[in-house]
């Protein structure tokens, strides 16, 4: 009859549409042999950002940090940071307490406008100043000069701990006049400009090694930081032997591996999708920073985006209507992927959200939005772990041993957000790092934190020389 014919008809459009579904969802499963891929990879371009004839090209930079010991726990006093570079920009007072292990903290979040994100780089650096000013008023320390940490969450080549110039700036940032320059002394200057108080600049320090220095505070076995927010990075304690580019073969240094840049050279060209290509194109960084936006979350949702609106256009999403909101860079932030993705929320609760978003879904696009989703968070995750996987196993190549244990100091809001990234994270690693046992370690507030701990030991050398 005709009714069974049209049923019939909308059946196997349905098919074909889940098939085209289906082919897009496929671009982002890797195999285990595409990780076991990326992670020696990963290891070839970490071995070439050390070496001096390789450094100058290498797409993972392997900057030495300065940093050389954790905390001992003698460490006192207390202590400003600043945090810039994540989700918030911060400044935090710390009180560290000796023997005791404790940290008391203090903190204000204060915005950065677009316009100075991407404005002067004094503009920035008075705003900063500006901000500090308001939270020592409302601290009533005014005055007071109170030795200063700088978490910088950028590339910063370093010759001292106190020294960074920025290399490049990297996810939303691209203040003028910055690139090149010491980040330190730009602080000192605009503080200066303001003349109203006087801070002892101790320490600039990368978010991941902050978030190492916090965990390694409780955990003796944390040689990584990890961070898997806005942006993707990662640090680590490395023999200073290994280091080339800094003299001396005793001990260990840390080193900020920017490895979000992995993969600009095109080793990653065979996994990166057409969707991946039009973010980056849409970037404030073209051609930069290429495994940063397939792991972070400041351009996960930026695919699901790209994506989204493809399928639109095929006529498989929102009736193949391209709403002004979808054409919208940024809407789809980690909070929103997190709870889309979030097993307890039924459709119903997914469609609200896309409501939210100013997105009109029927029940089943809901579900196909849900799957993308999944799509790329799983691949980001899966990314990340073969990552980390090359790290802890040249660990524990390098320190000769059979089995590694070893403590992931993890910091970030996909990380803690999303529900399953940092499940699949662990799983991918255990898998290509068989002989490590990776302990992970959610850093209670790491970079703030690790600053003010980084100062503290800095000082507490510094001092130690004079004696
Ligand atoms: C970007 C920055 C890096 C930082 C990371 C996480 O990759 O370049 O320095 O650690 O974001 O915030």
């Amino acid at each position: 009859t005709k009714g069974a014919a049209m049923v019939t008809a909308v059946a196997s459009r349905v098919q074909a549409q889940r098939k085209q579904i289906d082919k897009v969802l496929a671009l982002f499963r890797l195999t285990q042999e595409q990780l076991v891929g990326i992670r020696d990879k990963m290891r070839v371009e970490l071995e070439y950002g050390l070496k001096r004839d390789t450094h100058p090209l290498a797409t993972v930079k392997m900057l030495p940090t300065y940093v050389c010991g954790m905390p001992d726990g003698t460490e006192k006093g207390k202590f400003l940071a600043l945090d810039l570079g994540g989700t918030n920009f911060r400044v935090l007072l710390m009180k560290i307490r000796s023997g005791r292990r404790s940290v008391r903290m203090y903190n204000k979040i204060f915005a950065i406008p677009l316009e100075i994100m991407q404005g002067t780089g004094e503009e920035l650096f008075d705003h900063i100043v500006q901000c500090i000013a308001d939270f020592l008023d409302y601290m009533g320390l005014k005055g007071a000069q109170l030795p200063l940490g700088f978490t910088f969450s950028f590339p910063c080549r370093q010759a001292s701990i106190d020294k960074g110039t920025l290399i490049e700036w990297t996810k939303g940032f691209k203040a003028t006049d910055c690139e090149g320059e010491d980040v330190v002394d730009m602080l000192r200057e605009a503080i200066k400009r303001r003349n109203e108080f006087d801070l002892d600049i101790v320490a600039v320090v990368n978010d991941t090694v902050g978030t190492m220095m916090t965990c390694g505070y409780e955990d003796r076995n944390c040689e990584v930081g990890l961070i898997a927010g806005t942006g993707s990075n990662m640090c680590y304690m490395e023999e200073m032997r290994n280091i080339e580019l800094v003299e001396g073969d005793e001990g260990k240094m840390c080193i900020n591996t920017e490895w979000g840049g992995f993969g600009d050279n095109g080793c990653l060209d065979d996994i990166r999708t057409q969707y991946d290509k039009e973010v980056d194109e849409g970037s404030l960084n073209p051609g930069k920073q290429r495994y940063e936006k397939m792991t972070s979350g400041m351009y996960l949702g930026e695919i699901v985006r790209q994506i989204l609106i493809d399928l639109t256009k095929q006529g498989l999403l929102f009736r193949g209507q391209i709403s002004e909101r979808l054409r919208t860079r940024g809407i789809f932030e980690t909070k929103f992927l997190s709870q889309i993705e979030s097993d307890r929320l039924a459709l119903l609760q997914v469609r609200k959200i896309l409501q939210q978003l100013g997105l009109d879904s029927t029940c089943e696009d809901s579900i196909v939005v849900k799957e993308v989703c999944g799509a790329v968070s799983r691949r980001a995750a899966e990314l990340c772990g073969a990552g980390l996987a090359a790290i802890v196993e040249k660990r524990r190549e390098d320190q000769g041993f059979e089995h590694l244990k070893i403590t992931v100091g993890v910091d970030g809001t996909l990380y803690k957000l999303h529900p399953h990234f940092s499940r699949i994270l662990q799983e991918t690693v255990k898998e290509l790092a068989p002989r490590c046992d990776v302990t992970f370690m959610l850093s209670e507030d790491g970079s703030g934190k690790g600053a003010a701990l980084i100062t503290a030991v800095a000082k507490r050398l510094q001092q130690a020389r004079r004696e």
